[in-house]
């Protein structure tokens, strides 16, 4: 297993970030060489468009924040994911462009072919060897989001929209599921979080065996 670039997706609350540590330390652990990162963020320039765009209060147009996690991802595939990859590295990133996709195509209601061109030009058409999406139901991240947005940690911009915005989100998650099945995996993310990382590490193994 090297040279790989794997995807966690979820609804804001599923509990992929915490899959996604756990996943690392697994690998690890196996004496795989990891590196984690994020969308936003993963680049300086990326830490400071995502305090710029996303953690401020300031209104947004949805027109800037889909470009703006454009400039973002151009940035994070250029400089960070694919000389990660080329050098034989496991790069495991907490969002890719699938979320647009999802959140700013389902969810802000851009058409699919406008967010296909503009993935298509910010990523140069890299995809993920494999997709773990997390599958909560949108209660449950409405609860989860509503504590962490009480607590201030992790809290952003987004975690206040609405349910039925989420479930947009999620059903478009779903719909990328069904059409792009061997590289986008639905796990259930309500169950405990060490029978997650179960499924999760049987999953990863499976693939890159
Ligand atoms: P997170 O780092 O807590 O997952 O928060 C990032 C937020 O940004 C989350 O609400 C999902 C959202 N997002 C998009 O709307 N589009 C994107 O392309 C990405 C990467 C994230």
């Amino acid at each position: 297993m090297k040279g790989k670039f794997i995807t966690f997706e979820g609804i804001d609350g599923s509990g992929k970030s915490t899959q996604l540590r756990l996943l690392a330390s697994y690998l690890v652990e196996r004496g795989k060489d990891v590196l984690t990162t994020r969308e936003p963020g993963g680049t300086p320039l990326g830490r400071r468009l995502r305090e710029a765009f996303l953690e401020t209060e300031e209104t947004v147009s949805p027109l800037a924040e889909l470009l703006l996690f454009a400039a973002d991802r151009a940035q994070h595939v250029e400089f960070l994911i694919k000389p990660a990859v080329a050098e034989g590295r496991v790069v495991i990133s907490d969002r890719y462009a699938d979320a647009t996709a999802a959140y700013q195509g389902a969810g802000r209601g851009f058409k699919r072919e406008t967010v296909a061109r503009i993935i298509q030009l910010a990523t140069g058409g890299l995809k993920p060897d494999l997709t773990l999406f997390f599958d909560i139901p949108v209660e449950l991240a409405i609860a989860r989001t509503g504590s962490r947005n009480n607590s201030e940690a992790g809290a952003n911009r987004m975690d206040g929209e609405s349910a039925e915005f989420y479930a947009r989100v999620r059903d478009e998650y779903l719909a990328i599921a069904r059409s792009d099945p061997r590289r986008f995996k639905v796990i259930d993310g309500a169950g405990s979080i060490e029978d997650i990382h179960s499924k999760v590490t049987e999953i990863v193994s499976r693939r890159f065996r």
